[in-house]
């Protein structure tokens, strides 16, 4: 699919051509991926962060914010509950958090992974390689790290850098210079399962941006790709409009539902292998149907929440969150009952990115690391 097509598609209005990018996307991910719903257990582990991401609500400066961290013993019942709900898969979140070391990570992986068959996808923001090669070698299988925005100007606007690093050099070059952008090599050299992917409608992101956040996904070949809304958080700075404005409007990206639905369809029509989720962001905008409508639309996989009930209000990234009131068993029962309704069933076994699966065929066993935690890394095919 050529980069102008896409921006067709995303600037499309006409009712007709819409619901064609609908039944395009829907037939492409039957194709590709299959009529089964693969369910991801989302248990978010800390909402404590040392970074100050300017659109998200869990970021250090929040100080409104009640913080709280899930002991191990937490963790692993929440995966237990997974494993009771059929689910294939535990995703792990959280802020970027000192507290969750290198070594506790790995210590719970390698639990998860002993007492149960799930396959583990971390999701703990920008960590060092010796980390990110220990959990793999703990038996983490799948890493997700939005990129957020393949415009560097925008992603380094809104992303300040760590305390005590260098500001990014310069603001013009290639977006490939951007942090996360590197890790996703790292991850994908470790060979992770790879997730990105961005939020739609930041202030200041373009209709030309967004074309070039999906060109990205195929360029970078991802396994799985995550887009939804932004939700603006009114206690971040992205919330003040005077310093944060918005593109001008015949080419600001809107915050909608619809337009997130036009990026999920073209995002299924660009990497058809990967796994696309129907997000909660998404179904925070549409609470009775988001879910019903990104999975008829190109999406494939949802992510239903398995933390606490007293936590989880309190993994505020952006406000009124959907799935905070219903506590795990309610919500597992409605969701086979949607599934049920849209002619889909929930998958089974770990549900792995068939994009995933075909390089693994194709190239053979990922790399690994090797003795004395030395990287072993793989090049030429990828
Ligand atoms: N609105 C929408 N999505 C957000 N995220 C963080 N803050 C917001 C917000 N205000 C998303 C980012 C991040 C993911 C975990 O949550 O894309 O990567």
């Amino acid at each position: 699919m050529q980069r102008g097509e896409i921006l067709n598609g995303l600037r499309e209005s006409d009712t007709d051509r819409l619901a064609d990018l609908w039944r395009r996307a829907d037939r492409t991910r039957r194709r590709y991926v299959g009529d089964e719903v693969h369910l991801r257990g989302l248990i978010e582990w800390s909402n404590h962060c040392v970074r100050r991401c300017a659109y998200c609500g869990v970021r250090a400066d929040n100080r409104r914010l009640t913080r709280y961290r899930l002991t191990d013993e937490e963790v692993l019942d929440c995966a237990k509950k997974a494993v009771g709900y059929g689910y294939g898969t535990v995703v792990l979140q959280a802020g970027e958090d000192p507290e969750l070391t290198c070594r506790r990570v790995a210590g719970l992986v390698e639990r998860i992974k002993t007492e149960t068959d799930l396959a583990v996808t971390l999701s703990l923001g920008e960590r060092s390689e010796e980390e990110l090669a220990a959990w793999r070698r703990a038996g983490a299988d799948r890493y997700l790290l939005r990129f957020e925005t393949s415009n560097r100007v925008l992603y380094n606007r809104i992303h300040p850098p760590k305390t005590g690093q260098p500001s990014p050099a310069g603001t013009s070059g290639p977006a490939e210079c951007n942090d996360r952008l590197t890790i996703l090599g790292t991850l994908r050299h470790l060979g992770y399962e790879v997730g990105s992917g961005v939020m739609i409608g930041i202030p200041g992101q373009t209709y030309d941006d967004l074309a070039d956040d999906l060109a990205l996904f195929a360029r970078l070949d991802l396994d799985m790709i995550g887009v939804g809304p932004y939700l603006c958080h009114p206690n971040t700075p992205l919330a003040d409009r005077d310093v944060w404005p918005e593109a001008p409007a015949d080419r600001q990206v809107p915050a909608t539902e619809e337009m997130t639905y036009k990026v999920i369809a073209l995002t299924r029509l660009v990497c058809p292998r990967a796994n696309i989720p129907a997000t909660t962001a998404l179904a925070t905008l549409n609470t009775r149907q988001g879910w019903e409508e990104g999975l008829t639309r190109g999406a494939n996989v949802v992510m239903p929440n398995l933390t606490p009930m007293q936590y989880r209000a309190l993994y505020e990234i952006y406000p009124d969150k959907a799935c905070i009131a219903e506590e795990g068993e309610s919500c597992h029962r409605g969701l086979n009952e949607r599934l049920k309704a849209i002619g889909r069933k929930p998958g089974r076994g770990q549900g792995d990115s068939p994009n995933y699966l075909r390089h693994l065929a194709a190239d053979g066993p990922p790399a690994a690391a090797g003795v004395d935690g030395c990287l072993v890394r793989l090049t030429g095919k990828n």
